[in-house]
Parts: C-alpha cells; structure tokens; sequence
C-alpha cells in the first residue's frame, strides 16, 4: 500500500465500524453483531452483519464484505486511498502527503483541476446568460417556462457565439492548455488551434453527488441539429455512472426517485415540486446509474416518453430494476410526449395523479404484450393470455402473484380461475422466467459432485474459521502446519497475517488483515470466511475430531503437492514419505 502500513493500522482503528457505518444504513443489535439491511442490494429482512469485535461486515444475501475501508470504497465509489484519507479526516489522523506515489497524486490533481475549470465554465456561462449576450437564450427559457430561480437552482447557462469565447476566458483565469485539453470543454485542431466545444448553446452543467460539476449538456436553442451535444468521457465525467438531477434529488422528501429521458423533463418536473427526478445522460438506463440510485431509494417511478422509442428504454429499464430488486411503476404521460409537455399542458396537479395511478412493472409490461394483440380475435387473446400467464408465473411471492392474478384478469375480462390455472402451469414447467434464488452457500447435496480441489479450498478455509473463532488453536498448530501448507493463494495470506499477529501481540485482528488485500473481489472473500459462524454448540471431542480431521487434509495435500515438486530430490522425498506416513498420528486436542 502506499501509506506506511502502522498508519493504515491506526486510520482504521480509529474509526470504528460500527460508528461509521451507522452513519449511512441504521444499524440493529442482535446478539454478537449489528444487522441492518443491506446497503449494497435490495431486500425486506436484514441480512448485513457487522462485527464490532472483528471490525468487519458481511451480507450474507449479496456476498458483499470488508472492513471499513472496504465499505467506504463501495459506499462512497472510492478508491482505497481515497477511502483511507476520507477516514483519517474523519479521526483526525494526520496522513504525510509524500506518501502517496506521484502519478496517483498527479490523477487526482487533475480530476480536482477538471472540476474547478468546469465550475469557472459554468459560472461564466450563467453569467453570459444573464448578459445582453445572452438574450436570445434567455428568452428561449422563458418561452420555455423556467422561473428565474429554476434558473439558477440549476444554474443554466448561454456559451457564446465566438469560436473560442470559453478558451479566452479561462486563459484568462490561469488554464493552461495541457489541462484545458483533457477537460472536454475546448477542442484542438491542427490548423485552427483551439476552439471551444460549445457555441450558442442553453447550458446544463451536470452535477454530481458531491455538488461538483462534472460535465455539460448544451441544447440548440430551436430546431437545429445535434440538439443536444454532451461532454464527451473525461476523467470526471463518467455518463454510466451519473444521473442529470441527483444531486437535488437525493435531498427530496418526496417518495422515490423518478426518471424521465431528458434534462428539461428533469428541469420542469423540480419547478413543478416533483424534486426528485432525476435524467439518465442521454443514453439508456445504465447498471451503475440504478446502483447509485438505490442508495437514495426504495421504489423507483418511470416517466419516459410516450413514444415507441421511450417504451422500448422503459421496458429495458424494468429488466435491470428487476436485476436490482428495485421496485418500479411506470407513469403514463399520454397523450403528451413526456414530463416537460404534461406539465406545461395540465399542470403539477395532473403529474400529481398520474404518479398516484402509476402502474406496477408487471402491469405495464402486460399492457404492452395486450397492446400488441387484437384482442377480439378469439386466436390473438389466446396468445396474449397465455403470455400474460407466462409472466405472471414468474412472480416469486405467492401473495404478490395472487394478487396480480385477479388485477389482471379484471382487467383484461379473462376468468380468474382459468388465469390462476394457466400460471400455476406455467410455473410448474419452468417456462416462467422465475429468479432463482441464491444457491445456498454451503450446499451439502452437491458434495459428491465437489472436485477434489474444491474440497481442498472448504477444508482450508473452515480451518482459517476455526483459528480466527479459537486463538488457542495458534498454539496446537506449532509445528504441524504453517502458512505453506495453504494452497490457496489468498488463503495463504490470510494464514501467514494471522501467525503473525498471534506471534507478535498474541491474539489476532481479523479486520487488520484485510490491509493486505486490495481488490474489493478479494476484501468479499476475505470477509466472508470472517464472519462465517458456527451455530451450534460444539462439544470440545467434536471440536477435536473436526479440526483434526482439517489439519490432516490439509497436510496431506500440501505434502502432496510437495511430493510432486520434489521428484528427482531423493532426500526430500524421503522426507516428505515420512511426513506422510505421519499424519495419520497429527493430532489437536482441545480440552
Ligand atoms: N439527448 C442527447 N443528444 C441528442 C438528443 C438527446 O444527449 N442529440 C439526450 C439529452 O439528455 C436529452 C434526452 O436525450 O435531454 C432526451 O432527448 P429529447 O427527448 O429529444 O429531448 P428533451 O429533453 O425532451 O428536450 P427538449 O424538451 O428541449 O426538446
Ligand atoms: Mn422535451
């Protein structure tokens, strides 16, 4: 790592897990550990545990894990550095700067650089549209209905006629070129030199989470095309990772999150009071957009466009809500276009009710396979019910799918009794696209079918959960097996991080050897074998035999291994044949 590793030690002893993540998700005592719900994936009864005596989390429903670091990675989108100088700050430990290596210092200068000259260009551009430079744009806005403080809630802009209006004026303020080039607002060319990306343009900056302006959207003010032209990715301005509006949003009182398609839709749907939608950045919905929006929300509402093309997104964006677990309902905006034409047509009371009649995911995609049949013709309906059917089988809770089953068939004039038969059908056979549920992870029926070598990585890491549970064990293991007889790699760093720990402060710190790991895919696994627990209470005779018993697999594989290193070693493999023979005698005796 590239802090000194006591200092990493003292950050994270210093900002207890509990504590901090009490900040973000409300934390419950049960027993030993704290459990909420997950901050990390959708679900009704909390399965995240948090350890104050190991200074660990685990979600025992999405896998996810880690000490502190790791949360604050995940949570706040840090890197491990970040994560680490964001809990220093927040214990008031003192991190050296020259500790960091430079280029990653370098990276984030520049990322902190882009930001500020996209805050100088959008404060130049509101500024300009306040001018009589701006007037034409202004009007624009003003035809389009937005008040003054709309206006500036969002801090709309006007870029200037001049090819390179922008350019001059952060030049002005001290930009240099090699960083004005990586900021997506000013273009280079051979001949012409620089120039600026947006003319005679509305502005929209974008803006993050952290309030920091990341990008811009600039609409022709008319018919032209392009009509809207982005920033394209910068080092800040990831659009997958990104939603026009959240930074507002994220603050509302209101109920969910609504998404619509587009920046005005988002701008007229906060000037009407709905303050928290929220705009995918002109592309559609995007795995990380719904990730980050979960933080925020329970229930999710969908004001797309009306047209085929909005359907087409919206029933795509159902797909990757239902990957989430989000719930989602889908706002009809008929027979307006979208949000912003509603609004300016009916009004805020209207939007009002169409969000209360806001019709279930599942409604809405059965509405539109109704809409693709002729529902008098005897053959169509047969077609479209049976593919209703097929849906509603999909419907995990018997509550929720008994239900949907008498709204559809009311709906949709078909008898209740033979719909509820067609689906209990379907989902007999399987042909209902049912969500699985997650294999459990110790599953003893495919046993048989475990290869050997998975065998081997179970025995290593129930031995790694017994040391971490029994610190006793530390001892009874001296000179019958080390961290080498691990084969697995990351287990082996486990195993040589705890015998150190036991060796230099006699006991161990489960969250301490998370340091060692750098990848949140190693910190889950890591974590899970941590928080693995027995239940039940274990006599010291079966705590002998089970343990035992590991010992020796795990000692017979590595001499194995050995064995098979060592060929043409005569005095080593005579060695290792004795160990081997051996090992039916190993013993630990716990008393
Ligand atoms: N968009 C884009 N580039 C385009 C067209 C659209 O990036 N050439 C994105 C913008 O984020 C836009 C959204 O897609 O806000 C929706 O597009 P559209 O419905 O065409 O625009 P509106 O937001 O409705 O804009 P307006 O009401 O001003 O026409
Ligand atoms: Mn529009």
């Amino acid at each position: 790592m590239f802090y000194e590793e006591g200092l990493i030690e003292e950050v994270r002893s210093r900002n207890d897990i509990v504590d901090v993540i009490n900040g973000y998700v409300s934390l419950k005592k049960r027993g030993n550990s704290f459990v909420a719900c997950c901050p990390f994936h959708h679900e009704k009864t909390p399965s995240f545990n948090v350890s104050r005596e190991r200074q660990m989390y685990h979600c025992f429903g999405c896998g996810v894990g880690g000490n502190v670091f790791t949360f604050i990675m995940e949570h706040e989108n840090l890197s491990f550095p970040e994560a680490v100088q964001m809990l220093a700050e927040r214990a008031g430990v003192k991190l050296p700067e020259q500790g960091r290596p430079e280029e990653d210092r370098r990276q984030a200068d520049i990322r902190m650089r882009i930001k500020e000259m996209n805050r100088m260009a959008a404060g130049y551009f509101h500024y300009l549209l306040k001018t009589d430079h701006g007037r034409t744009a202004m009007e624009y806005l003003k035809k389009r209905g937005l008040t003054d403080e709309t206006i500036r809630q969002f801090g709309l802009g006007y870029s200037d006629k001049y090819r390179d209006d922008l350019y001059r004026h952060l030049r002005n303020k001290g930009c240099r070129d090699e960083e004005l080039k990586l900021s997506g607002l000013i273009r280079y060319d051979e001949k012409q030199g620089a120039s600026d990306q947006f003319w005679n343009r509305v502005m929209f900056p974008i803006i993050d989470v952290n309030n920091r302006v990341i990008g811009f959207g600039g609409r022709v003010m008319g018919d032209g095309k392009p009509k809207y032209i982005n920033t394209q990715d910068t080092p800040v301005f990831d659009k997958s990772r990104n939603l026009y509006g959240l930074n507002l949003a994220k603050k509302s009182r209101r109920e969910g999150i609504i998404f619509c398609e587009g920046y005005m839709d988002v701008i007229s749907m906060h000037q009407a009071g709905f303050d928290n939608a929220v705009a995918s950045l002109g592309t559609a919905l995007t795995v990380g957009q719904v990730n980050l929006v979960k933080r925020y929300a329970e229930q999710v509402y969908l004001a797309y466009d009306s047209d085929d093309a909005g359907t087409k997104a919206a029933l795509r964006a159902l797909e990757i809500m239902k990957e989430f677990e989000l719930p989602a309902r889908v706002i009809s905006l008929k027979p307006y276009k979208d949000p912003d034409e509603l609004i300016q047509a009916e009004g805020r009371e209207e939007m009002e009710k169409r969000i209360r009649d806001a019709v279930s995911g599942i409604m809405f995609e059965i509405g539109i396979l109704a809409s693709k049949h002729d529902q008098r013709d005897p053959q169509e309906r047969t077609a479209f019910q049976r593919e209703a059917a097929e849906k509603l089988s999909g419907i995990e809770d018997p509550l929720e799918r008994g239900n949907y089953v008498t709204s559809v068939a009311e709906q949709y004039g078909i008898r209740e009794e033979i719909l509820r038969e067609a689906v209990t059908r379907y989902g007999l056979a399987g042909t209902g696209r049912r969500v699985s549920a997650p294999a459990p992870r110790e599953s003893g029926s495919g046993e048989s079918r475990e290869t050997k070598e998975r065998r081997q990585l179970k025995a290593e890491r129930l031995l790694i959960t017994w040391m971490i549970r029994e610190n006793a064990l530390f001892d009874k293991l001296e000179g019958i097996l080390t961290e080498d007889d691990f084969y697995e790699p990351v287990y082996h760093e486990i195993v040589s991080g705890l015998f150190a720990q036991y060796r230099e402060e006699g006991r161990v710190e489960p969250a301490a050897i998370m340091d060692r790991f750098q990848s949140r895919e190693e910190h889950e696994v890591v974590s899970g074998i941590m928080q693995q627990e027995f239940d039940m209470e274990i006599t010291p005779e079966e705590k002998s035999k089970a343990v035992t018993d590991l010992v020796r697999s795990i000692r017979m594989k590595s001499i194995q291994h050995q064995l098979e290193l060592a060929q043409g070693d005569l005095e080593k493999t005579g060695r290792l044949m004795l160990d081997k023979a051996g090992i039916g005698r190993l013993k630990i005796v716990f008393g």
